[in-house]
């Protein structure tokens, strides 16, 4: 029995993790939940975003499966995500995006991984006002060779475990000469040790361009944290959309697993939150317990799914009906179950 904390999340979290929850459960996957709170939604519940409680779950568990949570824009308490991957030092947050049967896009044989450094950079956390009035403020991006060695070896290692042929290194190393500089020095000598895999190095504005024009030249990209905040996002476009898109923030004694997307006010009580995401996202966790089987029958039940088109919600096919909850049961009912 795998203990794992649940967290629901905030907006549309509480629907989907519902959905991905009952489909685990259904796989076969011994799994135990722990349920535990965070975001906006406990931050009214508790008076805090983070209460003592979610940590000790995950300090005790290690995996945590999680929705998405609310961080409001520009005022307000330092985003949970990243103070949930700093503290557990989840190094490597893997986004994998590729097209799906079913999913008409403008481009096939999408297949990229995005490897994104998910503790330093411009999101250290390390931001003030440099005057009373509040008219200079300043962000600093730390960048540090420990935490670019342990990321950057992840995605070359990741590469060569997956049977992937090629990293892509994104940066900016042009105009930010220190701290994106020691990424790519870091990228360049780690290349040099996997001689299999093909090294690439794209300045991260190119990269963009590249991507739109020519998605199939890109397998593992290995980047910065806000450039693979952004470039994650981009690569969900070229498949589909955000609905579609699982993350895993990986460390080396702790994991989370999450989908890209974020609460999606605009959506949240409607019933039309894509539950794919928080699903895939349960895969990959499932495959990083061991449940290889469960994580199997899940896979092939939502591929199968989408692709008959008939039970996905109306981003994947704005005729249908369907909602977040038919999607979940239709997922369930394809595992024979
Ligand atoms: N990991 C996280 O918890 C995480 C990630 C990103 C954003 N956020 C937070 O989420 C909030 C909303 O951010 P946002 O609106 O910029 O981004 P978002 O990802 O929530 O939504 C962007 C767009 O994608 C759509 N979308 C997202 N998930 C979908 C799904 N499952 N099915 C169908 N459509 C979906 C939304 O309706 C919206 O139009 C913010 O507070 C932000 O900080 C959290």
């Amino acid at each position: 029995m795998h203990a794992v904390t649940l967290i629901k999340g905030d907006g549309i979290g509480p629907s989907i993790m519902d959905e991905a929850v009952k489909v685990i459960n259904a796989s076969g996957a011994k799994i135990y939940w722990e349920e535990a709170f965070a975001g906006l939604s406990a931050f009214e519940q508790f008076g805090t975003p983070l209460p003592d409680a979610t940590m000790a779950s995950i300090d005790k568990t290690r995996i945590a499966f999680k929705g998405p949570l609310t961080t409001v824009v520009g005022t307000g308490f330092r985003s949970i995500n990243v103070a949930l991957r700093q503290k557990y030092e989840l190094y490597a947050n893997v986004r994998p995006a590729n097209n799906w049967d079913g999913v008409k896009t403008r481009y096939d044989n999408v297949d990229i991984v995005i490897v994104r450094e998910n503790t330093e950079g411009l999101y250290s956390g390390l931001e003030h006002y440099l005057t009373p009035k509040k008219d200079i403020a300043e962000s600093l991006a730390v960048v540090t060779r420990t935490g670019s060695l342990r990321v950057i070896e992840y995605a070359f290692k990741y590469a060569r475990d997956n049977n992937r042929k090629k990293v892509t290194v994104c940066h900016k190393a042009n105009i930010l000469k220190f701290t994106q500089g020691l990424f790519l020095d870091v990228a360049r000598e780690v290349a040099a040790r996997y001689l299999d895999i093909q090294f690439d190095e794209k300045i991260v504005d190119a990269a963009c361009m590249h991507m739109v024009m020519n998605p199939q030249q890109f397998d593992v990209v290995v980047t910065t944290n806000m450039f693979g905040d952004i470039l994650s996002d981009l690569t969900a476009g070229l498949v589909g959309g955000l609905g579609l898109i699982p993350g895993a923030n990986i460390g080396d004694d702790a994991a989370l697993f999450e989908a890209v997307h974020g609460s999606a006010p605009d959506i949240t009580g409607k019933n039309l939150a894509n539950p794919a995401a928080v699903v895939m996202a349960g895969v990959m966790m499932l495959n990083h317990l061991g449940e290889f089987d469960a994580a199997k029958r899940v896979q092939t039940a939502i591929e199968k799914v989408v692709r008959e088109g008939k039970f996905v919600t109306p981003d994947l096919n704005p005729q249908s009906t369907c909602g977040t909850k038919e999607m979940g049961d239709a997922i369930v009912a394809a595992m024979g179950n």
